[in-house]
């Protein structure tokens, strides 16, 4: 009975929350005493464990008698192309990651032994990257080009029950480019074999629709059952409302009858005393559905729910519970820096939770949904979240990209998206698309040349390619077919596209189908969105796309770098872009200046920065050997930017006094002193003991003061003050030669799961402990003890060291370890060498799941 109770989330939610996994024990416990005695319920299994991976391809690899005895033995998610070499001649470019593709072989065994317990068999994929095509026992079950969407197959009819069966599966990555980042290669998350009865609740079938009603709440549920059996059968349908404690509040049993095919059951609780969801206060429900016949559950099913009530209004914005709220949110890709698109939930905790610390109340998923556990953790963590579908609709903007796919494929992948994801209350909107183009009259593939394709959709806009108030386009028509599926399957919230053509003339405003008008960069034109779109709310959906580079600083810092500007190729050796804000591309604006526009225009309902992290490919403004990004507010290896803090001290009320750069330049040289801080109404610098003057944001527009000062070797030091009083005081001084390594882990223990992970910054200090800032020295790791360094980094976009190694040069001072934990308890002993500094050690507990 408790084998099948399992439910892979809850497992899984273990690993980056002690608080929620006891939670989760506490529902597990009150679920048994709930359930009706006897029977089999559906089993879902993790089947992530001990598959077979060969990087070839060849048609005999289907076989059920195919040798893969020499093959490597992995756990998934796994990706290849993470482990591999960057090189200027892999097809994925630079703008992919310059990380090599090609197409790769996964290979499993299923031992059956028919005792009549699971009449069905389904194999889900919560994603592979890319063209997946599933065989079992030689046969092909099912294909799914779209890398970004999960999917599954009832592997029933190929199966044989009494014995040896073996599933394999080809991924294709070989035609490339086919993104415009990097998208990782082969089986990169979960995997889960599904069994159940002839009858059973579909695949994310339970759709959950809760209305605030006064204190309370009307739930509907509908639930779609489907039916293998010839023979209808009279059945139940219970249905439970847990709230956070493991209490049952609400629930409702509905007779039904299941026919062969599917059957739609619709139940209505009442809730009393509804607790809502809040950013600050996610209050999370729990919906557990259970098939019942007789006395024996047949399935059952767990659905996330939380209570908020979500409005977009044209004049006062966004508003959640009735409160209005800017969405200060953040655009993220699905890479995990030095760990590849495989997902893995500390490391993708660690993203969301430095988000969050920064003030973040929003992700957006660009521009593809994403791994399922974001969006649990959005849910957990009050994280809002605008779910986006695709980066192309028929026209394509790399040469083999999902254009190829739209026209068969597109309606499947955006209902998936939909019904997969439509239950997590952290959703507050739908994007049906991001920059396509057809808001213009486009011809179908034309294809970009990947280097031109910001500036050409942003800048080279040709009015004559608008809609005209003739009869609705075709691009106006895919866009309202593409909104009307959404729709359908969930009618709760509103729909938006990122858009950069910002005429309502665009193909997809002109539609009619777009709720919210979402504006990507063109600051300028927001002013004119009233008069523009009257009625529409607004979004800015994508924003900023500053470009900076950790550590370097170009002055004069009050001269703005837009890049790459007109010259083409752009060339600048250095590969670095200027820390602070003064750096962006040529279609956007700076941190500073687009916060303001937010900030002061209240129909603005927020908007989501490009990017919160840096992530793999698109190395705008350069080329190969640059072969990440320079967008992110924090690094590839999660080290932040200075601008970091500019956003924690607008939004968050958490005191924030940072001063940068460094106070490591040549003697005499100018510098400009910069400093970010909140909860003070000034601000006083001091050179080596001596004040150079009081310094205030003048006005409600300026958003960091500056000095500007000539170097001397010694101390730097800032004090804020409100009324007087002094609320900070921080201190940079001039760091001596490189003199020890400091490692400073992010957590000490770890679970022996064979997955957690524990990301160790490693800094170059001297003597004294200060942080070297031009430091470079090459960093040695090894490990004692029942784990492995799961990846290394050190935030350069332009560094071709491999991601998974054992040493890594630091950059700027600093690089990362991630060390991942093995299945077994026991001490884990890191050691860090250096040529000549003081080594460094670190002593890890691997501690029982
Ligand atoms: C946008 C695009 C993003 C990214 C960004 C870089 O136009 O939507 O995917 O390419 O530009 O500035």
């Amino acid at each position: 009975m408790m084998r099948a109770l399992f439910h892979p989330f809850w497992g899984r939610i273990s690993c980056f929350s002690l608080r929620a996994g006891i939670l989760c024990r506490t529902l597990l416990l009150c679920l048994v005493a709930c359930l009706p005695m006897g029977g089999h319920a559906m089993e879902r299994q993790l089947w992530d464990a001990q598959w077979r991976f060969a990087l070839a391809d060849s048609p005999e690899m289907a076989q059920l008698y195919y040798d893969d005895s020499a093959w490597r033995v992995l756990n998934l998610p796994h990706d290849w192309a993470i482990e591999g070499n960057f090189y200027v001649k892999n097809p994925s470019g630079a703008v992919g990651g310059a990380l090599p593709g090609g197409v790769g072989w996964y290979r499993k065994r299923l031992m059956l032994t028919d005792n009549n317990e699971y009449s069905r068999y389904v194999l889900h994929f919560d994603g592979a990257f890319m063209n997946t095509s599933v065989y079992v026992n030689g046969k092909l079950v099912g294909i799914r080009p779209y890398g970004f969407i999960g999917f599954g197959f009832d592997i029933t009819p190929f199966l044989n029950k009494k014995g040896e069966n073996v599933v394999a599966v080809r991924i294709d990555n070989a035609q490339q480019p086919n993104c415009r980042w990097y998208t990782g290669c082969g089986i990169y998350r979960h995997v889960y074999l599904l069994r159940s009865d002839d009858v059973r609740l579909a695949q994310w079938g339970v759709q959950v629709l809760p209305v605030l009603k006064g204190r309370g709440a009307n739930i509907t549920l509908n639930s779609t059952i489907e039916s293998f059996a010839t023979q209808a059968r009279k059945l139940s349908l219970k249905q439970m409302v847990y709230d956070a404690e493991g209490r049952c509040v609400a629930q409702s049993t509905t007779p039904c009858v299941a026919h062969e095919g599917k059957n739609t059951v619709s139940q209505k609780i009442k809730m009393t005393n509804a607790k809502l969801w809040w950013p600050h206060a996610p209050y999370i429900y729990k919906v557990v559905s259970q098939l019942i016949d007789g006395k024996k559950v047949l399935d059952r099913d767990t659905t996330t729910m939380g209570l908020r009530n979500i409005t977009f209004d044209a004049k006062k914005g966004f508003a959640i519970n009735g409160r209005n709220t800017k969405l200060n949110g953040v655009c993220l890709h699905g890479d995990l820096g030095c760990l590849g698109s495989a997902i893995n939930e500390d490391a993708l905790y660690r993203q969301l939770r430095m988000m969050k610390d920064m003030g973040a109340n929003a992700i957006r998923c660009s521009h593809n949904p994403p791994a399922p556990e974001l969006l649990h953790m959005c849910d957990t963590m009050g994280l809002m979240v605008m779910d986006e579908a695709f980066d192309q609709w028929r026209t394509g903007k790399t040469q083999f990209d999902y254009a190829l796919f739209f026209d068969k494929w597109a309606e499947k992948d955006i209902t998936d998206m939909v019904l997969r994801d439509r239950n997590h209350p952290s959703i507050i909107l739908w994007s049906i698309g991001n920059e396509v183009l057809e808001q213009w009259n486009t011809d179908k593939n034309q294809g970009v040349d990947l280097d031109d394709v910001n500036i050409l959709l942003n800048n080279a806009r040709d009015p004559s390619r608008l809609a005209d108030n003739k009869e609705l386009s075709d691009n106006s028509k895919i866009t309202r077919w593409l909104a009307d599926i959404v729709r359908r399957n969930d009618p709760s919230r509103l729909i938006t596209a990122g858009c950069n053509e910002t005429s309502p003339s665009n193909h997809l405003f002109k539609s009619g189908a777009i709720d919210v008008i979402g504006f990507n960069y063109h600051t300028k034109q927001v002013a004119k969105v009233p008069e523009n779109f009257p009625g529409k709310p607004f979004l800015l959906t994508e924003s900023v796309s500053a470009l900076q580079t950790r550590g370097f600083y170009a002055m004069p810092s009050d001269s703005i770098r837009r890049l790459p500007g007109k010259r083409r190729p752009f060339i600048d050796t250095s590969f670095l872009c200027s820390a602070y804000d003064n750096s962006c591309t040529s279609w956007s604006a700076t941190h500073e200046a687009t916060w303001d526009v937010v900030k002061h225009t209240p129909f603005c309902s927020g908007q989501f920065i490009w990017t919160g992290f840096d992530y793999i490919g698109e190395p705008t403004p350069f080329n190969f050997p640059a072969r990440s990004s320079y967008f992110g507010i924090v690094d590839l290896a999660g080290f932040p930017k200075d601008a970091y803090y500019l956003y924690q001290s607008e939004w968050t009320n958490k005191t924030v006094l940072h001063l940068f750069p460094h106070w490591n330049w040549m003697p005499g040289q100018t510098i400009d002193l910069w400093c970010y801080y909140n909860n003070a109404d000034e601000v006083e610098l001091f050179v080596n003991g001596q004040s150079r003057g009081v310094k205030r944001k003048a006005n409600e527009h300026e958003y960091h003061v500056m000095w500007r000062e000539r170097f001397e070797p010694g101390t730097v030091r800032v004090v804020s003050r409100k009324a007087g009083r002094q609320v900070a005081e921080r201190t940079v001084n001039t760091a001596a030669q490189p003199h020890h390594l400091r490692l400073t882990p992010n957590r000490k223990t770890l679970l022996a799961n064979g997955r957690s992970l524990v990301f160790i910054t490693v800094e170059v200090v001297d003597k004294d402990g200060n942080l070297c800032p031009w430091a470079e020295n090459e960093v040695f790791f090894s490990l004692n003890g029942h784990a492995s360094i799961a990846g290394v980094d050190n935030g350069s976009p332009f560094s071709l060291e491999r991601f998974k190694d054992n040493r890594r040069k630091a950059f700027f001072g600093k690089c990362l370890v991630v060390v991942q934990a093995g299945n077994d308890e026991g001490e884990v002993n890191l050691k860090a060498k250096s040529i000549g500094l003081e080594d460094a050690e670190l002593k890890l507990e691997i501690k029982a799941k």
